[in-house]
């Protein structure tokens, strides 16, 4: 039987985070350095490096079933594709960028202007949601640098860390479309038992990764007396475990807590009582 076919992006901000995600879903990956595709050992799925532009259309045909890629794109290349998950990673945002020395207060002050991108689909839309009539230059890369040869006045471009404005002198203005990696399928994969099988598989397996790549499980110690503290600082998705210990005073205390909670909480929960507080990764949680 056919293995289902996953494509990802070749080389770029997607790469390793789509690859990270596979590995926490379980499957064994080996090193692709430069190859087309590879297949995984202990899962029914090839994975096809291309660029990232691609994705979309080599999804559409058939080419390849299903693919990790940025929302921006696939609503850019408007493909005959559905987003099935959202993923969580590679936050970005498309917006407008203008020079440092240049002031924007009003979405209108963009009429008449000129706006290089190569999102001329999402930006269009954009202006004409806002009524605002601007012109479109395509550019297919280096979008950042536009505005200083003069070829553009403002720009519309992903940021995502900010670094690539701030070293050509530009600094973020409007939002225009908030993006994330997501999970595209071909709408021929219904037509095929096995590859919705094995998708559905994989999409358990995922979803349980995901769920766990923002809790952590936390363990500590805790005088009896101040435990009714401690349960009330831990920020538990369920009732937090409480054990009994050999030693007659203390109780352990485990629970899966929001990993961002954990700076938060650590110093109230020593001034309660709590010591040998231990923070652990979790890999899979299924709900
Ligand atoms: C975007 C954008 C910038 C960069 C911004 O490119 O065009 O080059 O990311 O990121 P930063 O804010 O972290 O500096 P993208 O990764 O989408 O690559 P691509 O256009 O070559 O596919
Ligand atoms: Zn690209």
């Amino acid at each position: 039987m056919e293995n289902l076919k996953l494509a990802i992006q070749k080389k770029g901000r997607l790469t390793e985070k789509s690859l990270q995600l596979l590995k926490n879903c379980g499957l064994e990956i080996e090193s692709y350095s430069e190859r087309l595709m590879i297949t995984v050992r202990n899962f029914p799925l090839d994975i096809l490096f291309l660029r990232d532009d691609d994705i979309p259309e080599y999804v559409q045909d058939g080419v390849a079933d299903i693919g990790i890629i940025g929302k921006n794109v696939v609503v850019e290349k408007s493909a005959n594709v559905s987003i099935i998950k959202n993923l969580g990673f590679s936050k970005c945002e498309l917006l407008i960028g203008i020079p440092e020395n240049k002031d924007l207060n009003d979405l209108a002050e963009l009429e008449g202007s000129t706006i290089a991108t190569s999102y001329p689909k999402i930006l269009s839309e954009f202006l004409s949601e806002n009524k605002i009539k601007a012109k479109i230059v395509e550019i297919s890369g280096s979008v950042e640098i536009t505005t200083s040869l003069g070829v553009a006045d403002y720009i519309c471009d992903i940021v995502s860390t900010g670094n690539t404005l701030r070293m050509n002198h530009l600094k973020k203005s409007f939002s225009v479309f908030k993006s994330e990696a997501v999970l595209i399928a071909s709408e021929r994969i219904d037509a095929d038992q096995n590859k919705t099988s094995i998708l559905a598989d994989l999409l358990k397996r995922i979803s349980s990764a995901l769920n766990a790549r923002y809790s952590k499980y936390i363990m500590m110690n805790v005088k009896k007396d101040g435990l009714a503290k401690v349960l009330q600082i831990i920020p538990s998705l369920k009732s937090p475990t409480v054990l009994s210990l050999a030693s007659e005073d203390l109780v352990a205390v485990h629970a899966v807590i929001p990993s961002d909670t954990f700076w938060k909480i650590s110093d109230d929960l020593k001034e309660a009582g709590a010591s040998g507080i231990l923070l652990l990764p979790i890999e899979n949680m299924i709900l």
